[in-house]
C-alpha cells in the first residue's frame, strides 16, 4: 500500500528560497516551542506536496546557533509532513571530496554546545516526559537510498555516506580543530545538522540530508582556507545540482512505495519516550 506523504524541505545557505514549487502559498506559523525562522512555503512539484522552509530565514539572518531548530521541525510536523529533505553547506575534511561535491551524509559528531537537542524538556505542555532516542541508524535509510537513487539515475554525483562533525559556530574551525576531526575519521563539517536530525528522528520523521561540500575548511597546506565568501561562491557555482536533484527526488519520493519505513519513524519515536 502507498501512503500519502508530504515533504518538507529545509534549505540551508544558498537555497533559502529555491523556486521551485507550483502553487505556492505562505503561511505564517508558530509552534508550542515559538517560531519557526520564517513563513512556510506551501506547494507541489508534480502534484506531491511540498513546504519549504529557510533555515536561516529568506533574508539569513539567523545565525546557527539561533536557529529555532524545534520551532522548525515541529512546523513541518504540524503542517502533516512525513519526510524532510534538508540541504547543507559544508566544509570537506578529505582530499577526495572536493568542493562542489554531494554528500548524502550517514552519520554525525555531535561538537554543538548552545542547542536544545530534544522536545521533551520536562515543561513544555505535552512534552514533560523524557525522550532516550537511538541514533543509529542516525538517518532515514530509505530516504537517503532514494536520494542515491534519484542522483544516478539523472546522472548528478552524490556520495554515498560520509560522517559530518557539527560545530556550533558561527566562527570556522581552527587548523588544530580541522585536525582533529579529520583524525576522527570525519568527512565533512557544518553547523547545522545538530539538533535538525536528533528532532526529526525525535518527531517521528523521516529525515534526510543532500550536503554540499563549500571547501576545504582549513586543514590542507594548499588552496585557499574557508571563508564565507568562498562558501557562498560555491554553493551558488553548484546549486543548479542540488536544485536538479531536488525536481526529480519529490515525484519519485511520491511514487515510491515506503513499505512501513513511515510508521517504523514513528513508533521508534513513540517507543522512546519516557513516562
Ligand atoms: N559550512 C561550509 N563550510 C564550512 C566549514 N568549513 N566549517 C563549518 N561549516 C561550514
Amino acid at each position: 500500500m502507498s501512503l500519502t506523504i508530504k515533504i518538507g524541505i529545509i534549505g540551508g545557505t544558498g537555497l533559502d528560497n529555491p523556486d521551485i514549487l507550483k502553487d505556492r502559498t505562505e503561511k505564517v506559523t508558530t509552534t508550542p516551542f515559538g517560531n519557526p525562522s520564517d513563513a512556510l512555503i506551501l506547494g507541489n512539484i508534480e502534484g506531491v506536496p511540498v513546504v519549504l522552509l529557510a533555515r536561516h530565514g529568506r533574508k539569513h539572518n539567523i545565525s546557527p546557533t539561533d536557529v529555532n531548530y524545534r520551532a522548525n521541525i515541529w512546523a513541518l510536523k504540524q503542517e502533516g509532513c512525513t519526510h524532510v529533505i534538508a540541504t547543507n553547506a559544508c566544509g570537506s575534511l578529505q582530499e577526495e571530496i572536493a568542493p562542489g561535491d554531494l554528500i548524502i551524509i550517514d552519520n554525525f559528531i555531535d561538537r554543538t554546545t548552545k542547542r536544545q537537542q530534544t522536545f521533551y524538556d520536562g515543561h513544555t505542555e505535552n512534552f514533560k516526559a523524557i525522550c532516550h532516542l537511538p541514533m543509529e541508524p542516525a538517518f532515514c535509510q530509505d530516504t537517503r537510498k532514494i536520494i542515491l537513487e534519484t542522483a544516478k539515475e539523472i546522472g548528478v554525483n552524490a556520495r554515498d555516506g560520509g560522517t559530518i562533525v557539527v560545530i556550533e559556530g558561527p566562527r570556522f574551525s581552527s587548523i588544530a580543530e580541522s585536525n582533529l576531526f579529520r583524525s576522527w575519521g570525519a568527512h565533512v563539517i557544518g553547523m547545522t545538522s545538530i539538533p535538525e536530525i536528533v528532532l526529526a528522528k525525535e518527531a517521528g520523521l523521516c529525515y534526510g540530508v543532500i550536503a554540499m561540500a563549500t571547501d576545504y575548511d582549513c586543514w590542507r597546506d594548499i588552496g585557499e582556507k574557508v571563508s564565507h565568501k568562498n562558501v557562498l561562491e560555491i554553493f551558488h557555482q553548484n546549486v543548479q545540482k542540488v536544485l536538479q536533484l531536488l525536481t526529480a527526488l519529490i515525484p519519485r519520493m511520491g511514487r515510491k512505495d515506503w513499505g512501513t519505513a513511515m510508521e517504523d519513524a514513528q513508533a521508534l519515536a513513540k517507543n522512546s519516550i519516557f513516562h
